[in-house]
């Protein structure tokens, strides 16, 4: 008996060899099992079905054994045939369970991707722009594919097996003993010689499997950059194509050999296997042989101890390595855990107020602001980084402090990197105020409805990005209800109608990745378009009209003019007309706001404006077009 516990021992220790490296925590588990709870009932139907046919399994030798005993005993002929069709009985009986057992493992394991898929792209969703312009996208991507389908494979393959492997490896033991504690005894001398190998391989492939994950990644990250337009743009202007393409190899070519040495490795180790299970057999046939002869053992317990051996060894192999599948796939949920573990730093309040009606006032009072910290957004496993940055920025607003009453127009100018286009963004909370409040309609709008703060304010911000999708989706997206006699409304009012009349499809012309197949003049008049169809009561316009050539600025001006009218706007302009318009303008330089007036007052002040306004703007009188 002791030896049965040694042997159990060294069993029990292979699997957990690397507990003590095991980074996991307890909290880690629970959080798995809440993952696992609505799967629940499939999981206990799946685990009672495993084990039902580790029994069945373990039966068909043993009955086999009795069927040579009938034979050499010269029994009935209907005990025979009696076993037969019980033993026929029990193949069909396991290819049943075995069926309805495969369906049950892929509903769990399909259903935990779709629980874990939803829940990191919901989350991801809701994170701060700040997250964005930290993460590689490629890295998040394969978080969302790679490492979810990682996880579940901690549920549908390692946990089956490692089920019914125990199950079955228990069974067949406790009835190999029971029939000869002797040949057991024995066949058992040959599993160090083949655990602790197992042992090896399983950590030296899931090396393998984390290098290859690792340049899989890298991979998919270059693509994404690399494959969109601008990217494609920048790579044929200034990048090295050669380079790229010889860096990308280098990956792939590693990948390759990773993936001949796995396959080997693997080889290897089943040959092996394959062989200490055929000695070990050997040994049983001579040993039980032996034992029959003298009369200690009948032929049919031989047999029986043969069969029950061919199934021994095939749990111990999944075993061997199921602790590395353990370990890969509890990574893959710590690592999808991590990101759904991202506090988002913009969060609306558990009861957020709505901007009230009417017109709406915009309001800094004070604000200071400098754009956070790498380590308070962001993984450093997605920015592909080895730490993240803890430095806070420099503060980039200093006591930023205006209002623009209702309807008022106040155009914001200065410098380039002064501060205007980060003063636009607190105002949709792209990102928060560190100190100071800034205010919609006299609410501070962490205050606001995420949904309010959207239908109230509308922005043109300096990129003017478009979706990959038609030009209809693209303005669709500002009011998804609008009818197509509003679409053309404001395409006409953008100067785009004739433009998009011209088109083969029409509205339902596909823009191109971030809407490079249209010029920048063009790109920018349909995210105005855009703007225009959402009808916001406060719009934001980042530079709207810096793409725009005179002819098409005086049409967008009449077109921006008949937006505002009545809006409150906050204008960053390059373009003499628009500031000259304005009720207020705040000139911002190095975050602060150094001057403000209207265009009259501050050229009259001769300060920080009138320099600009003669360096930075046109003096000469505005091109008139020719009638
Ligand atoms: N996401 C960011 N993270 C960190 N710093 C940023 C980020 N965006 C802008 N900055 C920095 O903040 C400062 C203000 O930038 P901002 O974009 O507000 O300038 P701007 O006045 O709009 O300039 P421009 O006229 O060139 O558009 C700059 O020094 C810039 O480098
Ligand atoms: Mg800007």
């Amino acid at each position: 008996m002791d030896m049965e516990v040694t042997a159990w021992m060294s069993l029990h220790h292979a699997m957990n060899a690397q507990d003590d490296r095991r980074p996991f925590s307890k909290a880690t588990l629970r959080r798995i099992a809440a993952f696992a709870r609505p799967h629940r009932r499939p999981l206990y139907a799946f685990l009672l079905l495993s084990v039902v046919m580790a029994v069945l399994a373990v039966a068909t030798p043993v009955l086999a054994g009795r069927v040579v005993n009938a034979i050499v005993d010269r029994s009935a002929t209907s005990t025979v045939v009696g076993l037969a069709v019980l033993i026929a009985g029990l193949a069909v009986a396991e290819g049943g369970l075995g069926l309805a057992n495969r369906w049950l493992s892929a509903r769990i394991g399909e259903g935990l991707i779709l629980d874990l898929r939803t829940a990191v792209f919901d989350h991801v969703q809701r994170m701060p722009v700040a997250f964005f312009t930290r993460t590689r996208t490629g890295a998040l991507v394969s978080r969302l594919n790679n490492d979810v389908i990682g996880a579940q494979r901690a549920f549908s393959d390692t946990l089956s097996g490692v089920v019914s492997n125990l199950v079955t490896l228990l069974l067949t033991f406790a009835v190999m003993v029971g029939i000869s504690w002797q040949v057991t005894l024995l066949a058992l001398l040959l599993l160090p010689v083949f655990v602790l190998p197992a042992r090896r391989m399983g950590t030296r492939l899931a090396g393998l499997e984390r290098e290859a994950a690792r340049h899989d990644a890298a991979m998919s990250t270059q693509m994404t950059e690399r494959f969109s337009a601008p990217g494609a743009t920048l790579v044929k202007l200034f990048g090295r194509p050669d380079r790229e393409s010889a860096e990308f190899a280098a990956r792939a070519r590693r990948v390759r050999d990773i993936g001949v040495r796995t396959a080997m490795v693997q080889h290897v180790f089943i040959t092996a296997l394959t062989m200490v299970s055929a000695l070990a057999l050997a040994l049983v046939y001579g040993l039980g042989g032996w034992l029959s002869l003298r009369g200690h053992l009948d032929a049919g317990a031989v047999v029986a101890l043969a069969l029950l051996l061919t199934r021994l060894y095939a749990p111990l192999t999944a075993l061997a390595s199921a602790r590395v599948e353990v370990m890969s796939a509890l990574v893959s949920f710590e690592r999808v855990f991590e990101v759904l573990d991202l506090r988002p730093l913009v969060a609306e309040k558990p009861e957020p107020r709505a901007v009230p009606d009417g017109p709406v006032a915009v309001e800094f009072d004070g604000v200071t602001f400098a754009y956070p910290a790498a380590d308070k957004v962001s993984l450093a496993s997605l920015e592909e980084v080895a730490t993240l940055d803890t430095r806070g920025g420099v503060d980039v607003l200093h006591e930023v402090s205006f209002r623009a009453e209702p309807g008022q127009m106040v155009a914001l100018v200065g410098s380039s990197g002064a501060g205007k286009s980060t003063i636009a963004q607190l105002l949709p909370r792209l990102y928060d105020a560190d100190s100071g409040t800034v205010r919609l309609g006299g609410v501070d709008v962490r205050d606001l409805s995420f949904a309010s703060i959207r239908a109230t304010l509308g922005m043109v911000t300096q990129d003017g990005h478009l979706f990959h999708e038609s030009i209809r989706d693209n303005l669709l997206l500002a009011r998804p209800e609008a009818t197509e006699d509003e679409l053309w409304d404001v395409l006409r009012r953008a100067r785009l109608d004739a433009l998009i009349e011209g088109l083969p499809d029409g509205l339902d012309t596909i823009v191109g990745e971030r809407g490079y197949r249209l010029s920048g003049g063009e790109r920018q008049r349909l995210t105005i378009a855009r703007l225009l169809l959402a009808r916001q009561r406060v719009v934001i316009l980042d530079e709207a009209t810096a793409h725009l050539d005179s002819t098409s600025e005086a049409a967008v001006q009449e077109a921006l003019a008949e937006a505002l009218d009545g809006r409150t706007a906050v204008v960053i302009a390059h373009r003499l007309s628009t500031v000259r318009a304005a009720d207020l303008i705040l000139v911002v330089e190095e975050g602060r706001i150094v001057e403000r007036g209207t265009h009259d007052e501050l050229l009259a002040a001769g300060g920080r404006y009138a320099d600009l306004y003669e360096t930075q703007f046109d003096t000469r009188p505005p091109l008139e077009p020719v009638g």
